[in-house]
């Protein structure tokens, strides 16, 4: 996919390095020629009979190097080791996030300027989980911004060779781990680009670019087409700017036609002024990452083409900037949704949820197994959550379990938020069918039920990705959650749906034998 990567990701293709598996011990390190070795050393390193061994020995002994995440000790030319560089690192009970951790201390090594080959050492016996870890994190601090500074350093690395002590028992993990990191940087790409460099046609353009991926169709809806369905929500959103909004259709079938595909729909307000409803300038900046949703279905999509796996998924951008202006929506106006329901637009800030809803409502057409949205959708989730784990509603609690699992595997965490109907009075209104906003309290709730009026029966979570899509501040960016989380959703769905299959011709074999008898 090497040529692939150009056309889709530009200016990205720098800063995805190639990763390879395989079975390495610290002895075999030693030999490893690279310009960086990392070892990783657990909680109750156990020391071989090699140089490396012995000095990890050593400096633990002697208190020089400790195992906690965090600790690091590092050697230059050290006679006898190949590498010109080496780093012994704690990693702690080696879970994910002590990996994180660890790895996120050495940062800035993996961007050292001329670094061409690195090798990790896992120093012990790492589960397929920590060796995911270790490639997400390792990747993640690869990563340089460049899109509109091209002056910036890249990083510079080219291969990244992970040793473990049994390269077939993780090589599952790692695989999948290399898709999401592909998946995740393109994510992050787009959340970090301007909101003049990410325009609802430019987010289309890329979805379009993923199309040329194996298994990946895609097809781009504008103002005319969109009015023609009917999604008078989202056209309203719209109204209030010179971009034409754009409705993006993703669709990979991995499995056969007939097999109800998963929808994923994600929030793409590329920038999110509040409209009439106009918010404060301190950090109005951080609202061009108001689209985070719709980049991780973009993501999402670039691992499943690298994976192929057996399931049928199918990802809605409902695509447009929020702006103040003279056709702009105001607040009181009343819109009615493709649904059929009246919405009382008392609020243009709550913009996502109408983007939303008309794209939920467009979802039922493929019959799918879930739905699943994801969206920067409110403030008050980041208040309840912070930036540790996305908020997730569901109204299936098989759904829920899966994604909560997910979350776990990918390091990518979410919690279930609640979804009792009495959240929902506040959404009522003497002039429509719904109010768009309810009261302050539970807010994140409250936009959530707004959402579920639109999904029908349909087995449906929400993921309320505000908090933890984008870091602000000194280490200001986009995060590219939860596209971990989703592809690692993506492939046990794919797991499931293949043992159903594999235990029909099963069930069927006994009936049959049973018949006779009977
Ligand atoms: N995109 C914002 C949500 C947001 C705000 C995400 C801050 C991350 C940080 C969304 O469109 C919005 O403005 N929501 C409002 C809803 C309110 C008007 C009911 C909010 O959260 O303030
Ligand atoms: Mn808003
Ligand atoms: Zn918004």
């Amino acid at each position: 996919s090497g040529w692939m990567n150009r056309i889709t990701l530009g200016r990205l293709k720098r800063a995805i390095m190639n990763f390879d598996l395989k079975t390495l011990d610290l002895a075999g390190a030693v030999t490893e020629k690279c310009d960086l070795l990392v070892v990783l050393v657990p909680d109750g390193f156990k020391p071989g009979g090699d140089v490396l061994s012995s000095i990890a020995a050593q400096a633990l002994k002697a208190k020089d190097f400790e195992t906690k995440p965090g600790k690091s000790l590092q050697l230059y030319q050290a006679p006898g080791i190949s590498a010109r560089r080496v780093v012994l690192a704690g990693v702690g009970k080696a879970d994910a996030r002590s990996i994180r951790q660890a790895i996120s201390g050495l940062g800035a090594l993996f961007r050292q300027v001329g670094l061409k080959r690195a090798v990790l050492c896992l120093a012990g016996e790492f589960s397929a989980q920590a060796v995911g870890a270790v490639v997400q994190n390792v990747a993640h601090a690869c990563y340089v911004y460049t899109a509109t500074k091209p002056k910036a350093e890249a990083c510079t690395l080219g291969r990244i060779v992970v040793g473990v002590a049994d390269a077939d028992a993780v090589a599952d993990a790692f695989g999948h781990s290399t898709a999401v990191v592909t998946g995740v940087a393109l994510a992050r790409e787009w959340g970090n680009r301007p909101a003049n460099h990410a325009t609802p046609s430019h987010l289309a353009e890329a979805a379009k670019a993923l199309a040329r991926l194996p298994g990946i169709r895609c097809k781009v809806l504008g103002p005319a087409e969109v009015s023609r369905l009917g999604m008078g929500a989202f056209l309203a959103v719209a109204k209030g700017s010179e971009e034409p909004l754009r409705f993006i259709e993703l669709r990979y079938s991995g499995a056969a036609a007939a097999e109800a595909p998963v929808v994923l729909v994600g929030k793409g307000i590329t920038f999110d002024t509040g409209g009439i409803s106009i918010k404060p300038a301190p950090e109005m900046d951080e609202m061009k990452f108001d689209m985070c949703g719709a980049a991780s279905v973009l993501g999402v999509f670039r691992a499943l083409a690298e994976l192929q796996p057996a399931i049928n998924v199918v990802g809605l951008i409902p695509a447009c900037e929020n702006m103040p202006d003279g056709r702009s929506i105001k607040p009181g106006d009343v819109v009615t949704s493709m649904s059929g329901q009246t919405i009382e637009i008392l609020n243009t800030d709550a913009e996502g949820r109408l983007v939303l809803c008309d794209a939920l409502t467009y979802a039922a057409r493929f019959k799918p197994a879930a739905v699943v949205d994801i969206a920067t959708l409110t403030g008050a989730c980041v208040i309840a959550l912070g930036g540790v784990r996305s908020g997730m509603f569901a109204s299936d609690d098989a759904l829920a379990a899966a994604l909560l699992a997910a979350g776990d595997v990918s390091d990518d965490l979410c919690w279930r938020m609640p979804l009792d109907e009495d959240y929902a009075e506040g959404l009522k209104t003497h002039f429509a069918d719904v109010g768009n906003v309810a009261g302050r309290p539970a807010g994140a709730v409250t936009a959530a039920k707004f959402l579920q009026r639109f999904v029908g029966d349909t087995p449906w979570a929400h993921l309320d990705i505000a908090g933890t899509a984008w870091k602000g501040g000194a280490s200001k960016g986009a995060t590219g959650r939860p596209v971990g989380l989703l592809v690692h959703y993506l492939l046990a769905a794919a797991d499931n749906a293949r043992d159903a299959v594999a235990s029909k011709p099963s069930r069927r074999r006994i009936r049959k034998t049973a018949a006779p008898a009977a």
